[in-house]
Order: C-alpha cells, then structure tokens, then sequence
C-alpha cells in the first residue's frame, strides 16, 4: 500500500445510513474498507472497458449438452481461441445441464468478443463474463493504457 490519506466526505445522512446498512449486510466491519472497495470497483470497471488492457476474466456458461454439436462447437471455438483460455471446469448439473467456467485472459476487446461468440451459441441458455485486473496493475494504468483509450 502506498501513503495513506484521508479524506473527509460530505454525505446526505439517510444515504449514509442506508449505505452503513448495505455494507453491514455484506459483512463489512469497517467503512473505509467498503469506500476503497467501491472505489476500486469503479477503477477496475474503467480499467477493463479499454479494449487494449490486459485483463483475467471468468465466462459462465449454462448449456444443455443435448443440443445438436453445440458442445463440439464450444470446444472447437475455445481450441480456436486457446491463447485466452487459462483453463476451464466444467460440472453436470443434472441429466441435460452442463455449467461450464473458463479463465480467460487476453486483452479487453478480445476477450469480451470472445464470450459474446459463446454466450451467443444457440444452445447456451446463461453466460456471464466477469472481467478484473490485479490492484496493482491500476497503479500503473494513469498515463499508459488510459491515453491509448481514445485511438481507436
Ligand atoms: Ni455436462
């Protein structure tokens, strides 16, 4: 961690209280833990929206394996793709459901249009991609990657 500051904060008093609520639900003992948590959501979120940030990711699937070649064309699209896939599971719900979760990496741009080809199967009922960085590679974001944002 770097040098600490502290801020003070002018709040409406009902949104502190409904925000002490909300983070006392999710177990939070200590403010300033929660502040810096949606503070770093906020920069992790602006992080991966560039398209040239590198970036880790998970894919959720939700697909019943008995729809014709979809389970050969997933598998063929991520041999495809393999530079991305860190690695994947996958778990038999019941007789017909499969749920299948990948690690990707790669850049932004390349990983969401990757799990939008497979989110997009027919066949896949549910997919979801979550996409993250370490919190020390934002320390480092500042000049770099925000400046290659705009050059598309
Ligand atoms: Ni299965």
């Amino acid at each position: 961690m770097g040098i600490l500051s502290r801020i003070g904060i002018a709040l409406d008093s009902d949104l502190l209280k409904r925000f002490d609520r909300s983070i006392a639900r999710r177990g939070y003992t200590n403010r300033s833990e929660a502040f810096r948590d949606l503070i770093r959501d906020r920069l992790v979120g602006e992080q991966t929206a560039l398209p040239d940030a590198t970036v880790v990711g998970t894919v959720t699937l939700i697909y019943d394996h008995n729809v014709p070649d979809l389970p050969s064309k997933l598998m063929d699209l991520q041999h495809e793709q393999h530079e991305m896939v860190v690695s994947t599971s996958h778990a038999h719900l019941d007789h017909d459901s499969c749920l299948e979760v990948l690690i990707v990496h790669g850049k932004s741009a390349r990983v969401e249009q990757f799990a939008d080809r497979l989110i997009g199967m027919k066949g896949v009922q549910h997919g979801r991609l979550v996409m993250t960085v370490p919190a020390k590679t934002l320390a480092h974001s500042h000049s770099g990657n925000l400046s290659h944002s705009h050059k598309h």
